[in-house]
């Protein structure tokens, strides 16, 4: 089978670029290795960035989120100091998040993909990509009854994560700059309304743990973790009462508790590939860049890579003209770069000590540059400035 545009994965990254694509009269067809059921209920991220929404606005794929998403504009720390809000959306440029659940909106990109007529093929996993450098690239595949095949193409786009094909197929010289923040989180789901109005960052000598509202019933919470340890370590109980330590319930008020529905294990590393683009074989998304989820980032960069890359295309073949193509790489490094740096800051600010279970909960110097970095947030406007304008921006 061919398409001229070979889509890789059924995320935001894949789903937004095959609707701009089929919009432009451009023939593509999607490839998702899970079942549509699948791809739509996997929680994920949640926070919108103000530009994300509006290239949403702009396709017509925002009703869902104007319905149902919620705009915040406020974050808590907490710490030994007591705590202090940041109004980042009265702040920096003004921005706010639309809380939203990814499942939701993609969901929604889905519906409306199908809706205009485009292609897609579920359980269907890409193996790898063939002959990028050349001008008819194909990818094998293994379908949905287990047949190997093969679809050709004048290009592929990569939107199929972390662990997809692309990453897997590309050429010796492309470069993958690895970090490893050394800290790992415990991620939870919990069916309960959210315990404050406001993202919750606590910053304890225990480790830190988070608090971001959801949806009215079900809220997320992190947990930073031993790495190596299983996720099931821990009683429900036991979780409940350490967030409750970090959270300083007892100063503060108390968490709304609920049954747990989803633990994950999170690794706060990440990388960039460079370049994004290897002949007829174009990264988006997590397959592009990995970002440690401290700032909420990685869907908002997917959804403005995805728009980049499609104008990019569009130009290609409907016009002949490639400058977008050959600029792609340079034009999402520089938001990609912007997004690592500031995800860096916040992952520094957010764990005062990387591991404190090993070192018994001591003070170190990194907790000491943590507090005074905090201090500083808490009584400089330019600094808070500088904070929401990074925080919402993408
Ligand atoms: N073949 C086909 N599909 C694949 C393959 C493969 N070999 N490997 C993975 N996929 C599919 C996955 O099943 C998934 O549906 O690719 C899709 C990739 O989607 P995401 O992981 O959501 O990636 P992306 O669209 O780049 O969105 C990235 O969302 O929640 C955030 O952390 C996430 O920041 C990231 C953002």
């Amino acid at each position: 089978e061919s398409a001229d545009v070979v889509v890789l994965g059924a995320g935001p990254a894949g789903l937004v670029l095959g609707i701009l694509l089929h919009a432009a009269g451009i023939d593509c067809a999607l490839l998702e290795r899970a079942s549509r059921t699948h791809v739509q209920t996997r929680a994920r991220a949640g926070f919108l960035a103000p530009n994300t929404v509006r290239i949403l606005d702009r396709h017509g794929l925002s009703d869902g989120l104007h319905r149902d998403g919620t705009r915040h504009g406020t974050c808590e720390f907490r710490t030994q100091d007591g705590r202090f809000r940041l109004d980042y959306g009265a702040l920096g440029q003004g921005g706010q998040h639309h809380v939203y659940p990814q499942q939701n909106l993609v969901a929604d990109l889905l519906a409306h993909y199908l809706d205009l007529g485009g292609r897609i093929r579920f359980h269907t996993e890409a193996l790898a990509v063939h002959d990028a450098d050349g001008t008819r690239p194909y990818v094998t595949t293994r379908e949905p009854d287990g047949r190997p095949a093969r679809w050709t193409a004048r290009y592929v786009a990569g939107c199929d994560g972390r662990h997809g094909a692309a990453r897997r197929s590309l050429p010796p010289g492309a470069a993958r700059h690895h970090h490893d923040h050394g800290v790992t989180w415990l991620g939870l789901l919990a069916e309960a309304p959210p315990s404050l109005d406001a993202v919750g960052y606590a910053i304890h000598e225990r480790g830190f743990a988070g608090h971001m509202a959801r949806t009215p019933d079900v809220t997320r919470y992190y947990l930073q973790w031993q790495r190596g340890t299983p996720a099931e370590a821990w009683t429900e109980q036991r979780i409940w009462d350490e967030l409750d330590v970090r959270m300083r319930a007892a100063d503060h008020g108390p968490l709304h508790r609920g049954r747990l529905l989803e633990r994950g294990i999170f690794d706060l590393t990440c990388d960039v590939i460079e370049p994004l683009r290897h002949g007829s074989l174009l990264l988006a998304g997590d397959a592009a860049s990995l970002l440690a989820p401290a700032a909420a980032k990685g869907a908002n960069l997917a959804v403005l890579e995805a728009e980049i890359l499609a104008g990019a295309l569009t130009d290609a073949l409907a016009r002949g003209d490639t400058a977008g193509l050959d600029g792609y790489s340079d034009r999402c490094l520089a938001h990609i770069w912007r997004a690592q740096e500031f995800t860096g800051w916040m992952t520094r600010l957010l764990h005062a000590d990387p591991d404190p279970a090993r070192r018994g909960g001591g003070s170190s110097f990194r907790a000491a540059l943590s507090r005074s970095r905090l201090a500083s947030l808490r009584t400089s406007r330019t600094h808070q400035d500088w904070f929401a304008e990074n925080y919402v921006g993408v």
